[in-house]
């Protein structure tokens, strides 16, 4: 642990009171940190600051030894095989990795959705230091959506055509923060103004771009405030220029005070402009987890090496490294 100090750089001996409360240092994604704000009072005056990053960061996720295969052809082929990994409060985790190496997989095991033919062999999902494994169907329902929520690659699939994006955002507030239809029809409308589709509530799935989509998806999502989010390559269908907007505004969305995210890719250059820490999957395994900026600076697996070697603009890397 150290201090970082805000107000005096040494904390007096013999204060009265010590009040901790947890802040966010920071607001750019490379340097999300949680801690401690230390408030010294003497004789009833707040006399000294300084924020404590703690160095034991909290789990939101953690994933052990996880293994899920899938059957075809009489045959089980193993899709994660044995995958650890944590996600602290607070930070994007990115989870890299290419197609087939089992990054869906992974996202659907955390959400409960591994159906036939797809099987849970081993391994354990705990969410908030509670195992999934020990919720009942309706108890992971209810963390679905409210606490958890997932936004995926095609964003219009997963829009209901028949209902306008404001009433699906009404319908979510009501199912999951059990709101009166003014006061969530009153959300709605923030919330699709927050994502930059302001005035569009009656508009309908169809006819909205890729990006418009995504953008009301993420609001969909997020309305209900879940404490993960878990985004399954959100931006791959769209080009370059959506796609960095849309990385942006779930950044910006996002943070220690509310929701944590997980941000599944194939791209490690949106990983090295996003994420906090990354996890890199290659076939069914994780083989590195590292900060991103020391997943740069000194990768340990070829798999690694060569991802970053495949990020062609160093501009991009973190710390501008080249
Ligand atoms: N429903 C399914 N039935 C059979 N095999 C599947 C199914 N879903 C995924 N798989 C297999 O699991 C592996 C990992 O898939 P997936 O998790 O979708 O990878 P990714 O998201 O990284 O592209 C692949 O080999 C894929 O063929
Ligand atoms: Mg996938």
């Amino acid at each position: 642990m150290y201090l970082v100090p805000l107000a005096a750089s040494t904390i007096t001996p013999g204060a009265e009171k010590v009040l901790r409360i947890t802040v966010v240092v920071g607001s750019a994604a490379s340097q999300r940190r949680s801690g401690c704000l230390l408030v010294v009072r003497h004789a009833g005056k707040v006399t000294q600051m300084a924020v404590k990053r703690s160095s034991v960061p909290h789990n939101l996720l953690e994933i052990h030894e996880l293994a899920v295969s899938y059957a075809s052809n009489r045959r089980r082929h193993r899709s994660l095989d044995g995958v650890s990994l944590e996600i602290h409060t607070g930070e994007i985790y990115g989870l890299v990795g290419e197609s087939g190496s089992g990054k869906t997989t992974l996202a659907l095991s955390i959400l409960g959705l591994i159906e036939p033919p797809g099987r849970i062999e081993a391994g354990e999902v705990i969410f908030d230091g509670q195992s999934l494994a020990s919720l009942t169907e309706r108890q992971l329902d209810r963390l679905r959506g409210a606490q958890i929520g997932m936004i995926f690659q095609n964003a219009l699939v997963s829009l209901n055509p028949t209902f306008s994006i404001g009433e699906q955002i009404v319908e979510v507030l009501r199912l999951h923060l059990r709101l009166s239809r003014p006061i969530a029809a009153r959300k709605a409308a923030e919330w699709l103004a927050r994502v930059g589709l302001p005035g569009l509530e009656q508009t309908y799935p169809h006819q909205l771009s890729g990006g418009q989509a995504q953008r009301a998806m993420i609001a969909l999502t997020l309305a209900p405030g879940p404490r993960l989010l878990i985004a399954d390559e959100p931006t791959s269908a769209l080009d370059v220029t959506v796609q960095s907007q849309i990385l942006q505004l779930i950044s910006s969305l996002t943070g220690p005070a509310d929701t944590t995210v997980l941000l599944i890719t194939h791209d490690l250059g949106i990983l090295a402009q996003f994420a906090t820490r990354v996890g890199v999957l290659y076939d069914g395994r994780i083989v590195e987890q590292q900060p991103v900026e020391q997943l740069f600076a000194n990768p340990q697996h070829d798999y690694t090496q060569r991802l970053i070697q495949s990020v062609r603009n160093p501009e991009l890397w973190p710390g501008g490294r080249g």
